[in-house]
C-alpha cells in the first residue's frame, strides 16, 4: 500500500503485472478530484481511453458525463473516476479474472486514499468485481449496498445505455437515487463544485 497519492501514480505508471501492459498506449489510472466523497468505477479502458491516458472519454463517457451533470456530478470538481482494469484488454474484451486480480490493487490503493463515502460500479463488470459476483445488475441497480462505512451501489454501463437507449431513464432513476443518497450523507460534494 502507497501512503501518497504520488508514489502511488508513479509507481502505477510502471506496471507491468499482466499481459495487457505489452499491447497498451496508456495506462489509465483515473481522473477527478482525489478529495471525492464519491467515486465511480468503470471497467476497463476502451480504444479512446487507452490513447488519451483518460478513463471515459469515448462515446460512453459523453453519455455518462451528461447523466452526471444533470445530478450536478463533474469529473473535474466533485468525483474520481477510475476503472476496475487500468490497461486495454485488446478488441474491448471483458478484462479476464486474472488480469482483474493483478490490477485490483492499484484500484484498492486509490480507494483508501480517496476514502469515498459512496462508490458507483457502472456495469456489470464493476459491480461483480466491488459489490458482489453474483450482482444481477438489471435486478439489482440503483440499491445501495453498505460495506465497512461505504454504501456501494451498481448502475447500467453507459455503453450498454448506448446499445440500449431504452434504458436510460431506469439509469436516470439510479442517478437520482445518488443525489438524494449525497444531499443526505455527504458534506462536501456540492458546495465544493460550486
Ligand atoms: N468503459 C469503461 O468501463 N471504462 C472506460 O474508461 C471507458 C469505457
Amino acid at each position: 500500500m502507497y501512503t501518497t497519492w504520488n508514489d502511488l501514480y508513479d509507481n502505477c505508471m510502471r506496471c507491468s503485472k499482466c499481459e495487457l501492459a505489452a499491447a497498451r498506449h496508456n495506462i489509465v489510472f483515473g481522473v477527478g478530484n482525489p478529495n471525492a466523497e464519491v467515486m465511480f468505477i468503470g471497467e476497463g479502458p476502451g480504444e479512446q481511453e487507452d490513447l488519451s491516458g483518460n478513463p471515459f472519454v469515448g462515446r460512453a463517457g459523453q453519455l455518462l458525463d451528461k447523466m452526471l451533470a444533470v445530478v450536478d456530478l463533474d469529473r473535474n470538481k466533485n468525483i474520481y473516476i477510475a476503472n476496475i482494469v487500468k490497461c486495454r484488454p485488446p478488441k474491448n474484451r471483458d478484462p479476464k479474472p486474472e488480469e482483474q486480480e493483478l490490477c485490483i490493487n492499484w484500484l484498492r490503493n486509490q480507494t483508501k486514499l480517496i476514502h469515498p463515502k459512496i462508490i458507483v460500479c457502472l456495469g456489470r463488470i464493476s459491480a461483480a468485481k466491488i459489490i458482489k459476483p453474483d450482482i444481477k445488475i438489471t435486478r439489482e441497480h440503483g440499491i445501495f449496498f453498505e460495506r465497512n462505512g461505504t454504501l456501494l451501489m451498481a448502475t447500467l454501463h453507459p455503453a450498454a445505455l448506448l446499445r440500449n437507449p431504452g434504458n436510460k431513464p431506469a439509469a436516470m432513476e439510479d442517478y437520482f437515487k445518488l443525489r438524494s443518497k449525497i444531499q443526505e450523507i455527504c458534506d462536501h460534494t456540492y458546495t465544493e463544485s460550486q
